[in-house]
């Protein structure tokens, strides 16, 4: 029994030290930490079990018999995160540049057949030179079965991703069909083709970080939802995120507990600027009306002319979708319609109610929005909030204009309950632009064109620069005071909290993508 045990000590020295100390060594020295240290960081102290620590390639082409590590470059097991069941796998960038074997492909397999059997998160730490270039096609076939559960498992379990390192060529598709991605600033990146094949076919000079960075992810293609600054920060990202979704699409909204108190908040009075064409951070109103310190901005860099993230109210999850009038004057155009539309969906795959914070003067005009499709793009955000099921409230701030207004979760597409402030202005378009149409030949022929204009345009902002004529007709179900938003918005997640709706038989919708 003793030599049994020897054998398993030995065995599992050798796992644990993964590619070995100088390649641990140079892992560290890059300012990373290696695949076990990321797993222990993440987990819950003590909480971690492994699986598959013993599995080897099967590969003896090349003289790959004689390269064996145990594990074969990804460290897959379960543990808690605050307590809460996760999944997680952890690619070894010390065991052949992390590189995805036949082998390390069924480990992640097997791990994500066991979340969607169980019903719990699954987190991906990437680091990986992508497909081991020993295995051939073996390799790409381990790909595609990761490509396919990820689909599956899509909308039943949260999937988060981390690129801790390299992410490149195909490999890039399994993070970017999960719900979330995070990226670590200077040490990871993701590209379809590197910047050697870019030079060669475009000739154009570019580096990795430029190419496929956490940068320019962030901010120019948005294909990282999050940054962080290092490994940590990255970890403690995941955790956060992981606070406000459920442990598969089952479960009801997340609560935390909360005593309720008298919830006005009185700071909510002065964000709204006397004049309607000067900006304000709708961020405030949003930190204003959730619980202190919990908003979690989702894309923060990216379309920022729409906000999203989470938050809680009372101790509830919610997901938030507000235009921000900084940017754009918080017009809608493609790229916010596309991250607001994707964060819709994935709130409403796992049962999280929406918010809907309104101020939008309208589609953002122009030839660069036309010819990249503001049409089908804008369609996505209005299929995606028509066709979600969880409960939807609306709070209009200032403007809705055209069809923004009916985009942004009008009462006509399904939301729940919609509530204005007395400074909504709810309208075809602004009082001047609208003037200038309806009454442009009355102002030509005017003695003084410019005083009728401005006389038209206060007859026409008497009548629609307001939310009451749309509160007449029932559009608008209350104007509120903002110091009572908070109020009225936990009163509504409470009474919408057993919200069933049944939507037509159908095998699926066909969003325009
Ligand atoms: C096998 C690999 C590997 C790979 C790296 N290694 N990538 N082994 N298959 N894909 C090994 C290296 O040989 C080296 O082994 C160790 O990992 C560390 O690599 P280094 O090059 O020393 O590290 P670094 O300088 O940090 O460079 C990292 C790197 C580079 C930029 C990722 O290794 C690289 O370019 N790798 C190849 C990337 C690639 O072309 N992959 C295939 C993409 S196509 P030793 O023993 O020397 O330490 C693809 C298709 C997926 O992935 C398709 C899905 C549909």
């Amino acid at each position: 029994m003793s030599d049994k045990k020897d054998l398993l000590n030995k065995k599992m020295a050798e796992a644990l030290l993964g590619g070995g100390q100088p390649r641990i060594d140079k892992q560290h020295a890059k300012g990373k930490l290696t695949a076990r240290e990321r797993v222990h960081l993440l987990l819950d102290d003590g909480s971690f079990e492994e699986i598959g620590i013993l599995v080897t390639h099967r590969t003896t082409d090349f003289g790959m018999e004689k390269q064996i590590f145990y594990g074969d470059g990804v460290v897959t097991g379960h543990g808690t995160i605050a307590g809460r069941m996760v999944y997680v796998f952890a690619q070894d960038f010390t065991v052949f540049g992390g590189s995805l074997s036949e082998t390390h492909a069924e480990k992640i397999c097997k791990l994500m057949d066991l979340a969607m059997k169980t019903g719990h998160p699954l987190i991906g730490l990437n680091d990986s030179g992508g497909a081991r270039i020993q295995e051939g096609v073996r390799s790409l076939g381990g790909y595609a079965d990761i490509f396919y559960k990820n689909v599956m498992a899509s909308g039943v379990i949260p999937q988060i991703s981390a690129i801790m390192g390299p992410c490149a060529g195909g490999a890039v598709y399994s993070p970017a069909m999960t719900d979330f991605t995070i990226m670590v600033e200077n040490s990871s990146y993701m590209f379809v083709t590197g910047p050697n094949v870019v030079k060669t076919v475009t000739n154009e000079e570019v580096s990795s970080e430029e190419l496929g960075g956490a940068s320019t992810h962030s901010t120019k293609s948005g294909v990282t939802h999050l940054t962080a600054a290092n490994d940590l920060a990255c970890i403690k990202k995941i955790k956060d995120l992981l606070s406000y979704l459920p442990q598969n699409c089952e479960e009801k909204t997340l609560k935390r507990p909360y005593e309720l108190g008298e919830e006005y908040r009185d700071e909510l009075e002065s964000i709204i600027p006397d004049t309607a064409t000067k900006p304000y951070d709708i961020k405030e109103v949003i930190t204003g009306i959730v619980d202190e310190t919990s908003f979690f901005e989702i894309h923060p860099a990216y379309a920022e002319n729409i906000v999203v993230g989470f938050a809680r109210i009372a101790g509830r999850s919610i997901g938030i979708v507000a235009n921000q009038p900084m940017s754009l004057a918080g017009c809608l155009d493609v790229d916010s319609s596309k991250k607001a539309a994707r964060f819709t969906r994935t709130c409403d795959c796992f049962n999280i109610p929406l918010l809907v914070i309104v101020d939008v003067p309208g589609f953002l005009p122009g030839t660069d929005q036309e010819w990249n499709g503001i049409i089908t793009n804008g369609a996505k955000l209005l299929y995606a909030l028509s066709e979600a099921t969880v409960p939807r409230v609306s709070l209009i701030t200032r403007k809705a204009y055209g069809g923004a207004y009916d985009v942004m979760n009008s009462k006509h597409i399904g939301a729940d309950m919609n509530f204005a402030w007395p400074t909504a202005e709810i309208a075809v378009m602004g009082a001047k632009g609208a003037s200038e149409i309806i009454f442009r030949k009355e102002i030509s022929a005017a003695s003084d064109p410019s005083a009728k204009l401005a006389e038209k345009e206060k007859e026409y902002g008497d009548l629609f620069a307001n939310p009451y004529s749309a509160a007449q007709r029932g559009f608008i179900d209350e104007v509120i005071e903002p110091r009572e938003t908070r109020r009225k918005l936990i009163r509504a997640y409470t009474l919408l909290e057993n919200k069933a709706v049944s939507i037509p038989k159908k095998k699926h919708g066909n969003i325009p993508l």
